[in-house]
């Protein structure tokens, strides 16, 4: 089995679109991720893959960038950050039901923030239900504090937001999330192509 972070392209719309129609009430419409995709100074998308990755010609072996999505790859997980003017926003983050408590969301997170860092972001920010304790420990663990409570933020539920932040100038918060990366990418066998190359290989 391997695992391969990747940016995310077209063709994952409808995978990474079934996996957030079973994590969120309302999952994005399908036209938002193509609209995502397009954005490419803003918005930073990257999906997880597991499978068996293809044994690929030339230069693209290294890279691990096939042109089409080789058989046997499936998406187990995705995530996605806007990036403006140093303030790096998580606007999603998910993994297929089937496939939690495998360290797949933290290393997920741990690419979009190693994405901020190397785009000079001196905060990342995100939004969390209140109720969703499994996601507050994960942010929690990599640094993240609550910064103040949005009421009624999920109009679904009419749940309250956590306000989280993690302050990238702060040398301690900065310390914390770096450690915490490292050790999460030493704990998944995996190969990263969506840090390795920011803007992938034949990207519209
Ligand atoms: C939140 C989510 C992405 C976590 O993904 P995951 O792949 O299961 O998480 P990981 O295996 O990487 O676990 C990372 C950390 O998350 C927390 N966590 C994971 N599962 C947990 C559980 N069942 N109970 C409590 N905390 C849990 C822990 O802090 C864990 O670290 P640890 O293993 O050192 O305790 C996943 O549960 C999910 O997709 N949820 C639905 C979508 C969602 O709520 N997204 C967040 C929106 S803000």
């Amino acid at each position: 089995m391997n695992v391969h972070l990747r940016p995310m392209r077209p063709e994952d719309i409808d995978q990474v679109a079934a996996i957030d129609a079973h994590c969120f009430r309302p999952p994005w419409p399908k036209h938002s991720w193509r609209d995502e995709l397009g954005m490419r100074n803003h918005s930073h998308l990257v999906v997880l893959c597991d499978g068996l990755l293809p044994r690929l010609p030339g230069w693209r072996r290294h890279l691990q960038l096939p042109r089409s999505r080789p058989p046997g790859e499936r998406i187990a997980g995705y995530g996605g950050m806007w990036l403006v003017a140093g303030e790096a926003h998580i606007s999603t983050l998910a993994t297929h039901p089937d496939h939690r408590g495998l360290g797949y969301g933290e290393l997920l997170l741990a690419a979009l923030i190693r994405r901020a860092l190397a785009r000079q972001a001196t905060s990342v920010v995100l939004e969390v239900r209140e109720s969703n304790r499994v996601a507050r420990n994960l942010y929690q663990k990599f640094g993240f504090r609550l910064f103040g409570m949005k009421a009624g933020y999920y109009r679904e539920g009419n749940e309250d937001g956590c306000d989280m932040r993690l302050d990238l100038d702060d040398p301690e918060a900065r310390n914390q999330v770096l450690q915490q990366c490292k050790m999460v990418r030493a704990k998944v066998i995996h190969v990263d192509t969506f840090n390795l190359i920011p803007q992938p290989f034949g990207y519209p």
